[in-house]
């Protein structure tokens, strides 16, 4: 086991730092910036059916939800394909309206959810086109899609989901600009640039990952809390869920993520000294709001953790800590603000003394109800 971890103390912190590695095999032979295209073998001969979807339907579970979240901002802004993101074990329990005409898409590490292949399964009968996006090669999942992808990251041992999320949505993004190629109204040049930004981002994590010695230094000072909040705005928005579930997973503390303009609508009522607050506020369209958010939970004593942009010098005067990242696309940013919160839960729950590979109550593959 000791060689398998690489040298690193825990597989979970082995598979935050294999991510940039990742994030490469996953774009592998499938992106050419040279011919402005994306070749997705598994997805090729279903373009037009993917194109001409009246809606796409994501399904997952836990961390994977978290991803489809994401990819339903991408493929919206890039593909204009109207997407609903449904967790799993709610789709199938409800009698839901699919049928032929509609895309479902089942986002699965391990391609044995039990509650994801139910609903694959439901979505199948009533006639409607079944994409996989799955980690484990030749898994259930993605034995019984119509059709899909493998996202290449590689065995996922720890239980908390880290290295297949970054996985999922490089491999979502990607969907989309391919996607998004086939339609007359968006530029070509754009797309290049958008591949171009893409290929940069496993440098960008990688320089993330040099903060691995100031992040551990920050949990130092959090790791006793009892309620911790996450919040974000946009593509962010799934990324404060994901950082709050790899938290309370890990760690045992109690932690919510939310979209960061709904603090007002009652989170709000929770924050005081004891309650620290992550925001993800990169400069994006959105900045100046969450900077605004940040200044109502600092004037009620709460204490904040940013995760911000580097060169941005405002920001550390009203936040108690930030995290500089890199700058990149929008729709890109998600793969970078994670690595500092997957690195947060890390440090927070190893000072408490969890076993972060193998946190209590919790099976790597849910396969059963
Ligand atoms: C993530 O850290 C979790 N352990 C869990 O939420 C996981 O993402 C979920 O069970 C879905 O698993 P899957 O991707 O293998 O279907």
């Amino acid at each position: 086991e000791e060689i398998e971890k690489g040298g690193f103390e825990h597989f979970m912190l082995k598979e935050i730092f294999e991510q940039p590695s990742v994030m490469r095999d996953v774009m592998r032979g499938r992106v050419s910036v040279e011919h402005n295209a994306l070749h997705l073998g598994g997805i090729q001969d279903h373009l037009d059916t993917l194109r001409g979807a009246k809606r796409m339907v994501i399904l997952a579970c836990g961390t994977s939800w978290h991803a489809g979240l994401i990819g339903k901002y991408l493929i919206e802004e890039f593909a204009r394909i109207c997407v609903e993101v449904d967790y799993a074990s709610e789709f199938r329990y409800r009698n839901p309206i699919v049928g032929p005409g509609d895309v479902v898409i089942v986002i699965s590490q391990s391609g044995e959810t039990a509650d994801t292949l139910a609903a694959l399964r439901i979505a199948k009968e009533r006639g409607a086109t079944v994409m996989g996006i799955c980690n484990v090669v030749g898994s259930t999942i993605a034995r019984e899609t119509h059709f899909g992808m493998y996202t290449h990251a590689g065995p996922e041992i720890g239980v908390a989901s880290t290295k297949a999320f970054t996985a999922q949505v490089v491999a979502l993004f990607m969907i989309a600009v391919q996607l998004r190629m086939g339609n007359p109204e968006m530029s070509g040049v754009e797309t290049s640039v958008l591949l171009q930004e893409l290929l940069a981002v496993p440098d960008k994590a990688e320089q993330i990952l040099r903060l691995n010695d100031d992040i551990l230094s920050i949990a130092e000072s959090y790791w006793d809390a009892e309620h911790v909040l996450y919040l974000g705005r946009g593509y962010n928005f799934p990324v404060a869920l994901e950082g709050a579930l790899k938290l309370k997973e890990i760690s045992y503390i109690h932690a919510e993520g939310y979209p960061a303009a709904e603090m007002k609508h009652g989170p709000i009522a929770l924050i005081d000294e004891d309650v620290p607050v992550v925001f993800i506020a990169i400069r994006d369209h959105s900045y100046r709001k969450v900077l605004s958010n940040i200044e109502e939970v600092r004037s009620r004593k709460g204490r904040v953790i940013a995760i911000a942009t580097e060169g941005d010098r405002e920001i550390g005067r009203i936040a108690e800590h930030v995290i500089y990242i890199p700058e990149a696309a929008a729709a890109l940013m998600p793969l970078l603000t994670v690595i500092p919160l997957q690195l947060l839960a890390y440090h927070i729950a190893t000072l408490r003394g969890c076993n972060v590979d193998r946190p209590r109550n919790l099976a790597k593959s849910v396969t059963v109800e």
